[in-house]
C-alpha cells in the first residue's frame, strides 16, 4: 500500500477511535509506509494539519489504550464540501496535498454528513482521472445510516442510555411517595429514535422500565402526552418518561423549538436541546406536577466506561475492512455490516462485513421501523429488543490508573 490518511468527522462516539486503531493496524500490516491522521477532519487537512500516526500508535499498548478512549482522538469537524461544479478550489487543494504526500487511500469515519464528503471526493477523483481510493467508515450514535444493519457507536451509547435510565428509575422510585415527580429524560438522535428506543432495554425482572418512550418517527401528540402524564400522576407514584430530542409536532415543528429559535449547523441540522424542559414546564404550569429533567447530552456519546464490547470490536473491524477495500482498489464505498443469523429469544448474532456504493448512503437517514413501535405509540415491541440487545452485549475493561480510566491523547488535536 502507498501512504494513507484517516480522518474523523461529525459527533464523537465511545467507539470511533477503535476504527482509527483498526485502520492503522491493517494499513501497516499491508505495507503502508505512512498512515497520516487528519487533525479535526477535512477542515484541518485544508489547513495542512495532519500527523504521522506512528508517533502515537507504533506502540501496541497505545493501540489498546486508543480502543478504550472515547471521543475523536484526532479531533472532529462538521464541514460541508461545496459542490465541485460550483467551487472546485478546495478539491484542488485536497488533491494537491494527497499527491504531495503520496497518499492513495483516504478514510473518513463518520455519519451521513461525513459520507457526503466521501461521495464528493470519490466522484471528483474518478471524474479527474485520479487513481485514489475514498472509503467511508460508518460511525454514529444516532444509528441512522442506511444499508448497514447498524452503526458503530450506537451499541455503546445504547448500553449507556439503558444503564443510566435504569439507575434513574431506581433513584426516582426511592423518592418520597408523598411527593412524587415525573422525570423526563432527553436522549440524542436527531430525526431517528434508535437511541431513545434503547432506553426500553432496561426493562427486566428488576426494573419496570420507562413509563413511556416518545420517538420522532411518530408525530408527537401534546394532548395525549398531557393526558397520559395526568393519568400517571393520579397513581401518586414516581414516573419516568423518555423523549427523543427530535420529537416533532404534526405541523413539523420540533418540540424543542417551542421555547424559541434554535441554531442551525453547516449541514442545515437544527441544534436540538431542551425539549424536555418545554414539556416539564407545561406539566408544572398547566397541571401543577412536580418534574425533573435529565438531558444525557454528550455523556451518552462520551461514556466509555460502559462501552459495549460488541460495538468496540465491530468499530475496529470496520477500520480493518475499509483498508482491505482500498487495497482491493475499491472507491466511493462505505463499509457496511450485515446480520447473518435470525434472532431468537437468546439473541444469537453474527455480523459480517461488506462495502456498498456511497451514493445510496450519503445524506439518507434510516429511522426506527414504525412496526417496532407499540400501538399506544409510547413503547417498543420485542422486534426492537431482538435487534438491539446483541449490540450492547459484552464489556470493555478500561485501563485504570489512580482509580480512573486512562485515555490516549494526541496533543496536536487539543
Ligand atoms: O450526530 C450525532 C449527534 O450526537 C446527534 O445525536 C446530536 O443531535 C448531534 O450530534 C449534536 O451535535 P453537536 O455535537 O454538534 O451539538
Amino acid at each position: 500500500m502507498n501512504n494513507v490518511i484517516i480522518g474523523q468527522s461529525g459527533g464523537p462516539t465511545a467507539a470511533i477511535n477503535a476504527s482509527v486503531a483498526g485502520a492503522y493496524v491493517k494499513a501497516k500490516e499491508l505495507g503502508a509506509n505512512k498512515v497520516f491522521g487528519m487533525i479535526h477532519g477535512i477542515e484541518g487537512l485544508l489547513q495542512g494539519e495532519f500527523i504521522d500516526l506512528d508517533k502515537y500508535l507504533s506502540d501496541p499498548t497505545n493501540v489498546e489504550l486508543l480502543k478504550r478512549t472515547p471521543a475523536s482522538v484526532l479531533g472532529t469537524c462538521r464541514y460541508k464540501l461545496p459542490e465541485a461544479s460550483v467551487d472546485n478550489s478546495v478539491y484542488k487543494q485536497i488533491f494537491e496535498i494527497l499527491d504531495k504526500y503520496n497518499i492513495d487511500s483516504f478514510f473518513y469515519i463518520g455519519g451521513n454528513d461525513s459520507m457526503d464528503t466521501i461521495m464528493k471526493l470519490s466522484d471528483y477523483s474518478s471524474s479527474h482521472g485520479y487513481d485514489k481510493q475514498f472509503i467511508g467508515i460508518p460511525k454514529t450514535i444516532d444509528n441512522d445510516l442506511p444499508i448497514t444493519d447498524h452503526c458503530p457507536g450506537f451499541g455503546s451509547s445504547a448500553k449507556y442510555i439503558a444503564t443510566s435510565v435504569k439507575e434513574l428509575i431506581r433513584d426516582n422510585q426511592a423518592s418520597d411517595p408523598r411527593n412524587p415527580a415525573i422525570v423526563i429524560v432527553e436522549i440524542m438522535g436527531r430525526n431517528a429514535g434508535w437511541l431513545a428506543a434503547a432506553a426500553s432495554l432496561c426493562t427486566s425482572d428488576d426494573c419496570s422500565g420507562p413509563d413511556a418512550i416518545y420517538l420522532p418517527e411518530i408525530p408527537f401528540d401534546m394532548d395525549d402526552f398531557m393526558n397520559y402524564a395526568k393519568e400517571l400522576s393520579k397513581g401518586h407514584k414516581p414516573a419516568l418518561i423518555v423523549i427523543s430530542e427530535g420529537i416533532k409536532l404534526a405541523d413539523g415543528r420540533y418540540v424543542c423549538e417551542l421555547n424559541g429559535n434554535v441554531e442551525t449547523d453547516t449541514f442545515g441540522h437544527k441544534q436540538m436541546s431542551a425539549a424536555s424542559r418545554v414539556l416539564a414546564d407545561k406539566l408544572t404550569n398547566e397541571l401543577g406536577l412536580r418534574t425533573r429533567t435529565v438531558e444525557l447530552s454528550t455523556l451518552q456519546r462520551s461514556a466509555a466506561h460502559t462501552s459495549s464490547l460488541t460495538d468496540v470490536k465491530e468499530a475496529y473491524q470496520c477500520g480493518v475492512q475499509a483498508v482491505i477495500a482500498a487495497n482491493e482498489k475499491k472507491t466511493g464505498k462505505m463499509v457496511i455490516m450485515k446480520r447473518m443469523m435470525e434472532n431468537t429469544a437468546d439473541y444469537p448474532y453474527i455480523c459480517v462485513y461488506d462495502t456498498y456504493d456511497i451514493h445510496a448512503i450519503a445524506n439518507f437517514e434510516k429511522k426506527v421501523p414504525v412496526e417496532w413501535i407499540t400501538d399506544n405509540k409510547r413503547g417498543l415491541t420485542q422486534s426492537f429488543e431482538h435487534y438491539a440487545r446483541p449490540l450492547i452485549c459484552g464489556e470493555v475493561m478500561p485501563i485504570m490508573s489512580g482509580g480512573l480510566p486512562r485515555h490516549l491523547i494526541i496533543p496536536e488535536a487539543l
